[in-house]
């Protein structure tokens, strides 16, 4: 079964192929990240109109990389939501549109569905149960996964998610939108010298809170002006300690509370070095496995979503479900809890 995955929620238009037998056989992407650079952060209808001039060429490509033609796709996933609306509309509506034409089912995929599961498009996938950590722009959250649409919550942010921690923290520190790879950048070449908190480090919960490390920045920052480029790489170098320590304590901690032996890495802050070493090391102690998704798969990406569509596909047939949309009507949704899915 070959399936089609449309991917434009936000600011990267992301298309792949995705077959059930022979894996992944392309994906394309365009990336607005310039366009939206130069206004600081994303504009939603500059990526409207940037993702209807790019959704069809990246859907020739991939279908020429993969050697395959229209008539070869058997169903077409697409991200349903969440994320930016005119975005979303996009991508929904080519792909509801050229399906109708196909007469081949739709399936409306979760994004952060498409982020869980983007590990298990690696060799040596892991095998549910696991814990999976999502850290993206919008979202830090540990959650239990069984299968398929079978995911509990364990923990969540009480306000900034990880991603937009690194971002505004990057801003603070005069760096260019997005500010995750840039500040990582930076720490580089910084040293332990300050001290930030570690907030919710030892709370009994598996929550998370961003929002006082960044004001934590902001008052070293406004303590060290003119800041030197030596002190930006500190500060830089102390705050990704701070959140992958976090990130990683409350990891471990959801593996031992649910006695798990898997865990599983997923969205933009899972590219992190520094987070993966952490990981890495303290997943090694503990005999437990960790996954990631390969670095280009991290962040958003059609692969994620033609491969969690396939999933959705596969399990309603052998389910023998036929709620499948064969009509093509269609809507967005914006704002769409993970926990409202469904297992197929
Ligand atoms: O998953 P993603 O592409 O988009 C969302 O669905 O949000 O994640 C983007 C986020 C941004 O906040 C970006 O700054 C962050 O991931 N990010 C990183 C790194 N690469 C991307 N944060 C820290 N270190 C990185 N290497
Ligand atoms: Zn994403």
């Amino acid at each position: 079964m070959l399936i089609l995955g449309v991917e434009s929620s936000c600011d990267e238009t992301g298309i792949a192929l995705y077959d059930t037998e022979r894996g992944l056989l392309a994906h394309t992407l365009h990336s607005q990240v310039e366009m939206h650079a130069e206004y600081g952060g994303v504009v939603p209808e500059l990526a409207s109109r940037d993702h209807i001039r790019r959704v069809l060429p990246l859907t020739a490509l991939a279908l020429k990389n993969a050697n395959k033609t229209l008539q070869d796709i058997d169903g077409i996933a697409y991200t349903q939501g969440p994320g930016l609306s005119g975005a979303l509309l996009v991508g929904t509506s080519f792909a509801e549109s050229l399906a109708f034409a196909l007469q081949v089912p739709t399936i409306n995929v979760h994004h952060l569905e498409g982020h869980l599961l983007a590990p298990l498009l690696e060799d040596n996938p892991p095998a549910f149960p696991f814990v999976a950590l999502l850290v993206s722009g919008g979202h830090s959250q540990l959650m239990r996964v069984d299968g398929i649409g079978k995911y509990a919550l364990l923990g969540d942010t009480l306000d900034d998610a990880a991603g937009e921690a690194f971002d505004k923290t990057a801003k603070l520190l005069g760096l260019g939108y997005p500010g995750g790879p840039a500040l990582a950048r930076l720490a580089e070449q910084g040293k332990a010298h300050f001290t930030l908190p570690r907030p919710m480090l030892n709370s009994k919960d598996l929550n998370f809170s961003f929002s006082g490390l960044k004001t934590a920045v902001l008052t070293l920052v406004n303590k060290h002006q003119p800041m030197d480029e030596a002190t930006r790489a500190d500060i830089a170098w102390e705050f990704q300690e701070a959140v992958t320590e976090i990130l990683t304590l409350k990891c471990m901690s959801a593996l031992r509370e649910t006695g798990l032996d898997s865990l599983v890495v997923s969205g933009g802050v899972g590219a992190n070095s520094k987070l993966r070493e952490k990981l890495n090391a303290a997943t090694k102690r503990k005999l437990c496995k960790v996954s990631y998704p390969r670095l280009e798969f991290c962040t958003d990406n059609g692969a994620m979503i033609a491969f969690a569509g396939a999933m959705r596909l596969k399990a309603m047939q052998e389910n023998g479900n036929t709620n499948i949309n064969t009509k093509h009507s269609f809507s967005v949704r914006p704002r769409w809890d993970l926990a409202e899915l469904q297992a197929p």
